[in-house]
This record gives C-alpha cells, structure tokens and sequence, in this order.
C-alpha cells in the first residue's frame, strides 16, 4: 500500500531547488549524478560542527562520547536501511568506488590466482571495472563480461555460459546508472553462488529507489553511497558477509584498526573498526543517518511510486519528440532517461538546456564501455528524485524542442 508523495512539502524542504538559473527556475535533474540534501541533513552537519565537534572512539570527554555515539547510531541506521544481521557487517567507505577497491585489494588479493575469472557486466561504471582490472593483472586472472540485448538487459544465458568453476567473483551493479535497468540480481546471485563464486552488488543507483535487503538477495557483499541517498558526499558503506569480513586482511593500516601495536608486530581490531583506519568523515556519518531517517519516513515504496509514474511520463513524453532515441528500454527500470538526438552532439544539448536552468548530465556517465558497445559517444540523462514534478518533465521536453531547433 502506497500513499500519494507530498510533493510541495517534499520540495520546501529542499533548499537549493529554490533558486534561477540563468533567470530560470531551476530544475535540476541529475540525480543519478548526485541527489539534492534535504534540511535535515543540512542542519546535522551544521548542529555536529556546532554542538559536538569531537574525534570519537579515542575520548572520554562529553563531546567526544557525543560524537561517537551519533556516528554509531547511522551504522545501526545503515544496517536497517540494508536489513543487514548485524552493525559488525557494515563498514564505512567514501562510497562504492572505496568499497569496491576495498573488496578487490582485501578479499581479491587473498583469494584470486593465477587462471582464476572474475565476472562483470557490460553495464558497469568505471567503478566496478577499473579495481578488479588493476587486480586481475596483478595476478594473472582475467575479467569476463555479460552482455546486454538492444533493450539494455543483462543476457542471462549468456552469463551462465560465463560462469565456470574458474569464476572466483560475479561483481554487477544493482541498477544501471547510464540507462536505468533494473538488473534480476536475485538471479545473478543464486547462479553465481551455484558456481562458488562470491558476489559483489553495486547499489550506487539502487539504494534510493529500492528497498535493499542483504539477507533476502544473499549477496556476499552490497555497497552504497550516501550522496545518491540524499546524504553528503564522501559517505557511503559497505554490507559484507561476517565470514568472509573476517578471514580478510585490512584495507588501511593506521590508528583504529589496531588491537595492538608493537614494531615487531600489529594485531587488528575487531569488525568493522578493521576496515576503518584513521579518523573518518564523522560529520557526513552522521548526516547520514539524518538522510536515511528522512527516506524512512517518507517510505522507500511511496518514493518509488512517484519516480515510477515520472519515468513513465517522461518515457512517452521524450518518445514524441521527433529525432529523440531513447537509449535503454528495458521492461524494468529506475527514474533514468538516457537520450540522443539525430545528428545534435550531446554535449550541445547540454549547455542549451542549462541557460533553460535544466540541469542533466551528457556524456558517457563513466560508462565508457558501455558506450563504446551501443556505438555512442555519450547521451543526455535526465533523471529524477523524489523532488521532481511532471511539469518538470514539460519543461525539459521543451528544452530539448528549443534546442533541435537552434542546432538543427
Ligand atoms: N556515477 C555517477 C553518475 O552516473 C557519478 O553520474
């Protein structure tokens, strides 16, 4: 049961959406690049460096018990936002470019060989192709890679046919950000763990649309970032299995992730402090929880709901406009609309629709793999949060209009 999204009251709380650009109302539409921040989060930072600025772990001052008593309340947060079993299983990360380096340089240099594979899919950011290439030449592995049919889908038989007892990881995003697909990950996982491969999830676009539990998907791994949540920047976390957090070496060395240390030798900490040398991003943490409590509280369901019916309006929208292709079709996806325009560089488009105030991302969305497979040098992205209104998506069809004109 879903309710109807407030979207006046959604939007009053969104300070930056209150502005022109350009002598134009703003309407920002890159939220696959990164969300808006609602008031919450805004005033958490402010209220962290204001009230109680401490480093945590280390003091027993009231500010520093303070401090660290917030940044442990956004890992029980995160471990409810993933329904993950325990707050040992979440590590914090910059996002999920540091979580999948992490996994790849901990749990991969432990355990890929020589001759061993890693799977991948054709849809993968940067982020999820680059850490497992710089491991696979160091050892000796080599990187496969599913293919997508002409709709965007991952080519499920295809990746079966990939999987074999050499495969030792099935690393894949949940979601696409360059064309939106939902990807059948349940699938992916089961199969992969048919094989005894270890699977590592990308949530980077998932997390603010989806409901996410760990323990149902089964997934070895799961990461996120926070800034796509409606959370700050340099935030993210990483779910991982006990068993597997265990047996791996740390990440980092230095203060926090030590038990013990001497010059002979160094014992670690326990999970998750392992992973997490240093002082980390303690104001972000904890502006976190304040995002994630704001998701909650509108409802994951009710969100999707909304950004389901602005895809559908944008999809038949965009579709009518003569000479626009809709790059990424497939029978499920996200608030994303990828587009080319016959014989318009989209960089073009781009600059036409930001004097319009219209913020979108061209280009090729770190996707350059991808890209290259479906012949593109990048397309333009709208894509949409739980801010955006379908008289949004009128302006931008007009946008675009304004701009074949002046191109063509
Ligand atoms: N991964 C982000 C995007 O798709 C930055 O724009």
């Amino acid at each position: 049961m879903t309710t109807q999204l407030d979207i006046a009251k959604i939007r009053a709380d969104f300070p930056i959406l209150h502005q022109t650009i350009h002598g134009k109302p703003l309407i920002y539409l890159d939220n696959a690049a990164t969300s808006q921040k609602p008031k919450p989060v805004i005033e958490a930072l402010t209220q962290y460096y204001q009230e109680f600025n401490a480093n945590i772990h280390r003091g027993i001052h009231h500010l520093a018990e303070k401090a660290t008593t917030a940044y442990e309340q956004t890992r029980e947060a995160v471990r409810a936002f993933l329904n993950a079993p325990s707050v040992e299983q979440i590590i914090f990360t910059r996002g999920v470019t540091e979580a999948m380096n992490l996994i790849a340089q901990t749990y991969g240099r432990q355990n890929i060989q020589k001759g061993d594979e890693i799977i991948i899919s054709t849809l993968e950011h940067h982020s999820n192709i680059v850490p497992w290439q710089i491991l696979c030449e160091e050892k000796g592995a080599t990187l496969k890679v599913i293919p997508i049919n002409e709709k965007g889908e991952l080519i499920i038989e295809e990746y079966q046919k990939l999987l074999s007892p050499r495969t030792k990881i099935v690393s894949v995003l949940h979601v696409s950000n360059a064309l939106g697909t939902i990807n059948p990950i349940e699938q992916i996982i089961d199969l992969a763990h048919q094989a005894g491969a270890v699977t590592v999830i990308d949530g980077a676009q998932a997390a603010s649309h989806l409901e996410i539990d760990v323990q149902a998907l089964n997934c070895d791994f799961y990461a996120f970032s926070g800034h796509k949540v409606y959370a700050p920047t340099g935030i993210g976390a990483l779910y991982g299995k006990k068993h597997l957090l265990e047996s791996m070496p740390p990440y980092h060395g230095g203060g926090e992730m030590i038990k013990e240390v001497t010059f002979e030798k160094t014992t670690y900490n326990e999970l998750p402090y392992k992973f997490e040398a240093g002082t980390p991003n303690i104001a972000d943490t904890i502006a976190l929880k304040s995002a994630l409590d704001y998701v909650r509280t509108i409802g994951k369901n009710t969100i999707a709901q909304h950004e389901d019916n602005l895809l559908a309006y944008a999809t038949q929208t965009l579709q009518s406009i003569k000479g626009l292709r809709i790059v990424g079709q497939a029978e499920k996806k996200i608030s994303v609309v990828s587009f080319i325009l016959d014989g318009i560089h989209h960089q073009d488009v781009g600059i036409l629709l930001d004097n319009e105030g219209i913020a979108v991302r061209t280009g090729h969305h770190c996707t350059q793999p991808l890209m290259k497979h479906l012949g593109l040098l990048g397309t333009i992205r709208a894509s949409f949060a739980m801010y955006n209104t379908t008289q949004e998506i009128e302006r931008l069809a007009e946008g675009i209009e304004k701009a074949i004109r002046m191109l063509r």
